[in-house]
């Protein structure tokens, strides 16, 4: 069965509320969608596609992050895994108003962290539409994966939401 898995973080805000709305373009019975903090009840070779989330909050943060917290022990499983060729697709959330030079870089993070896996990363965004200077999350002109704005651009949201998971079925040939 081709399955989805789909991980974010934190647990609440507007990641959160994007995975929900990432989630409802799936039919029920083909996501899995949880916390990163839940990755030790899953089998992830049960999935052919994995999703994560997560937004931009400074680097102090994510340096702990990746230190001592859930983001850690998540890239832990996730490398431990044989992903060779497995689709995996990044969002992440910021503000572009606020940090133009730093938007959704945390993206590039979890890129870095996924990529010793084998993994093929999908979904990755053009960066039309959004007005900011600089982010570490750009590769030949592209997001890493999905940015999303909900402090500066929720109107935009639903629509990229829906093009970004029909391009990764796609992409994933689910
Ligand atoms: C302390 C702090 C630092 C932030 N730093 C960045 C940043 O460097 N780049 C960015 O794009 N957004 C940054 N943001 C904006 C958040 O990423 C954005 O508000 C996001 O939607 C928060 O998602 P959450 O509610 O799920 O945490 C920052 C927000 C806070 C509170």
């Amino acid at each position: 069965m081709k399955k989805t898995a789909l991980f974010y973080w934190p647990k609440k805000g507007n990641v959160a509320s994007c995975a929900l709305k990432i989630e409802a373009q799936f039919e029920k019975d083909n996501i899995d969608t949880n916390t990163i903090k839940a990755i030790d009840e899953y089998d992830l070779n049960d999935y052919s596609l994995i999703i994560v989330g997560g937004s931009t909050v400074g680097a102090d943060h994510w340096e702990k992050a990746t230190k001592n917290n859930f983001w850690h022990s998540f890239f832990t499983k996730i490398k431990q895994a044989n992903h060779t060729g497995k689709p995996i697709a990044i969002f992440g959330l910021g503000d572009q108003i606020l940090y133009p030079d730093h938007f959704v870089d945390g993206m590039k993070l979890i890129k870095d962290e996924i990529e010793g896996c084998g993994a093929r990363l999908i979904g990755k965004w053009p960066t039309e539409g959004y007005e900011f200077t600089n982010s570490d999350s750009i590769e030949d002109n592209m997001f890493l994966g999905l940015a999303l704005d909900e402090d500066q651009q929720p109107e935009l949201t639903d629509e990229r939401i829906k093009n970004w998971v029909q391009q990764i079925k796609e992409e994933a040939a689910l």
